[in-house]
Formats: C-alpha cells, structure tokens, sequence
C-alpha cells in the first residue's frame, strides 16, 4: 500500500495522517529554499547589472608616448564611467622621436616584454578592458607584450583600440 493510500485509510479513521503532515513540511521547507536561493541569485544579478550600469568593473589601459592614444583612453572611461590605468615601462623611453623609432624596432623584432613601472592593483574585479596603444613599427609595443603577459585576463572580454599615423600595418 502506498502512502496515499494509507493516508486515505488514517483519514477514515479520524487519525492525523503523519506522513502527509510530514511530506507537506518538506515541501515548504524545500520551497522555502528555493524562494531564498532564487532572491539571493537575483540579488547578485542585480548588484552585477548595477556596477556594469555604473562601469565599476570596466578599466581602460593605455600607452601612449605623445598623447594621443591617452586623450582617446579618456574619453572612453569618461563616456563609461571607467577606471583608467597608464601603461609604463619601467625605464622610461626616449624623448627623440627617431632614438624611439630605432629602440621600438629593435624591440619588436627580439620578442622583448620591457618590465612594466605598475600593473594594475586588483585586474579581477574588472570584466571588460579596454586597451589602447599606438601602432608602433606597425604593430604593438613591446610594453604591450608585457602588460598582456603581466595580468590575469583569461575569461574577460579585451576591446582593444589603437591610434597611428599612416600605416597601421595588416
Ligand atoms: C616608435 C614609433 C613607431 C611608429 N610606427 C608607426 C607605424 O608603423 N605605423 C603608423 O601608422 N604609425 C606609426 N607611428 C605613429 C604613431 O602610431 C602615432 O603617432 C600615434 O598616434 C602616437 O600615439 P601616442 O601619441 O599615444 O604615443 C609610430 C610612432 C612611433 C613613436
């Protein structure tokens, strides 16, 4: 005989049916549960969607040598309410344009990562990075190299954005 069954008997009787009583304090305890887990989930979400709306967990990084990349960096972190990070290489590059230009190529072509002035204090609170730098011997600076090498960025989305002047490369 099945539960139901005995329940249906107890019933006849005039007895309390236990089993039932005790099935249907189950059932509210287990739904109970679920109402929390779902609010505290649904809480999580909200405060998610919400530091996303204020751009808490969005950073933007750059490198820029004269300035332009670094006004483009600020305008996206004003546009999002973003964090802003300046990229620097530990020893600082040179003033003269063409010392830079020699220094940068020669970089580039031995795979060289330049020890970083900083890395950003706490990479997992942000999602999204936005990451800027100019074309240099069109493609990447080196300190480029480092910064991705440097820092946990697995899972979060990368949007990177460069300035140059007349060829960004391929
Ligand atoms: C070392 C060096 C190499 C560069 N190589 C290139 C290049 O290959 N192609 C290009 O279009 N611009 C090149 N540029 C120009 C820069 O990408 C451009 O001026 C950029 O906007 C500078 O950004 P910044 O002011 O943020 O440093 C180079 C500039 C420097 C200093």
């Amino acid at each position: 005989m099945g539960l139901c069954g005995l329940g249906y008997l107890l019933a006849l009787a005039g007895l309390p049916n236990i089993a039932a009583m005790r099935s249907n304090l189950n059932r509210r305890a287990m739904l109970t549960a679920l109402a929390t887990l779902s609010a505290a989930s649904s809480a999580a979400d909200d405060e998610r969607s919400e530091k996303r709306a204020k751009g808490d967990d969005i950073l933007v990084a750059y490198f820029s040598r004269s300035g332009n990349t670094r006004v483009v960096a600020g305008l996206i972190q004003r546009a999002l309410g973003a964090e802003l990070f300046e990229i620097r290489p530990a020893m600082a590059y040179p003033d003269d344009y063409l010392e830079q230009v020699k220094k940068a190529t020669e970089e580039r072509d031995r795979g060289f990562e330049p020890p970083l002035a900083a890395t950003v204090p706490s990479i997992a609170r942000y999602q999204t990075i936005y990451l800027g730098f100019p074309i240099w011997g069109e493609t990447a600076p080196a300190v480029i190299r480092s910064f991705l090498k440097k820092h946990a960025l697995a899972g979060k989305t990368l949007i990177p954005f460069i300035t140059h002047g007349l060829w960004p490369g391929k």
